[in-house]
């Protein structure tokens, strides 16, 4: 298919500005940084930026919604960081699990030599703070929910530390810096875009919906065949986009009067049912890529 285009989206400085702002002002009052990234598209939705507005704080990658993608992908992801000096572990919000794993890797490899320190000079026990950041829907607050269980508990005010800055309790040990700010991810290139639309991370009415599904349309078939068969039993070897949205689009009966397919209705479907998770477990970005 041509390079339709996505319509250009803006990068909204603005905001930006202000969160870089506030993550640079707390950072020294945090251990560690913890960034949730989609395990679906872990370079996509990271923040490009967040590795030098961190610089010279450990941080933790967390490959959240892990269960809506391709576990042997998601495995060379963690591996792929791992292989460049960056902690990275993976989880699943909804049903709770690598929690553990999470509190294991800040303890026992981010913050190890940290606590070392701290256990020599006799501070055994004391907090380790974090600050936790991500682009918008990666799962930022399932995450914190989860971590904290059912009673949010904020840490009572310190000296030196303003009532604005609110510190909420993640476990037992670890403290976490709740940060206003909302941390945008780079979408002025149309790919990285494309994928933040295919998770439904960017609005739907910045692009053109049928559009968005027949690219979609044609990754899965390309990568993922046997999930358009297995859900709307398609075969689409051989067909592109147009062809693809047009044959789903007919599957589930979505026609117009002289039996032409409503494709915007077709698209808005698998848009929905993509982002609730029911083409199955898929990942939009490999490693070497
Ligand atoms: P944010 O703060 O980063 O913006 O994200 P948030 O926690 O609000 O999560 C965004 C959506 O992703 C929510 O779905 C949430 O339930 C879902 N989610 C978060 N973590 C996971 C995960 O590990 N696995 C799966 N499958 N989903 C996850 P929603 O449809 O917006 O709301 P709802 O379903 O919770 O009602």
């Amino acid at each position: 298919m041509a390079e339709t285009e996505i319509k250009s989206i803006q990068w909204f400085p603005g905001h930006m500005a202000k969160t870089r702002r506030s993550i640079k002002e707390n950072l020294s009052l945090v251990d560690a940084v913890v960034e949730i990234i989609d395990a679906r598209i872990p370079l996509s939705s990271q923040n490009p930026e967040m590795g030098r507005m961190t610089a010279g704080k450990p941080r933790l990658l967390v490959l959240n919604k892990r269960d809506m993608a391709d576990n042997n992908i998601t495995d060379r992801w963690i591996s792929y960081f791992r292989k460049k000096g960056i902690a990275a572990v993976s989880m699943d919000c909804k049903s709770g699990k690598g929690l553990k794993a999470f509190t294991s890797a800040l303890e026992n490899q981010v913050l190890k030599d940290l606590i070392e320190t701290r256990k020599a000079k006799g501070m055994v026990g004391a907090p380790l703070r974090v600050m936790v950041v991500g682009i918008p829907n990666v799962g930022k607050s399932s995450f914190i929910n989860r971590m904290s269980g059912s009673k949010k508990a904020k840490v009572e005010d310190r000296p030196g530390v303003t009532r604005t800055k609110q510190w909420v309790k993640l476990g037992d040990r670890i403290e976490m810096l709740d940060m206003p700010g909302v941390l945008w991810p780079k979408f002025d290139d149309q790919l990285v875009a494309r994928k933040l639309a295919f998770t439904g991370a960017i609005r739907d009415d910045i692009l053109d919906i049928e559009t968005l599904a027949m690219l979609l349309l044609e990754y899965l078939a390309e990568n993922y065949p046997a999930c358009l068969k297995e859900r709307y039993k398609m075969d689409s070897e051989g067909l592109d986009g147009k062809e693809l949205l047009e044959l789903l689009g007919r599957k589930r009966g979505m026609l117009i009067s002289g039996g032409e397919v409503n494709t915007e209705r077709a698209a808005i479907m698998l848009l929905d049912e993509f982002r609730a998770g029911k083409t199955g477990c898929i990942s939009l970005e490999k490693p070497e890529e």
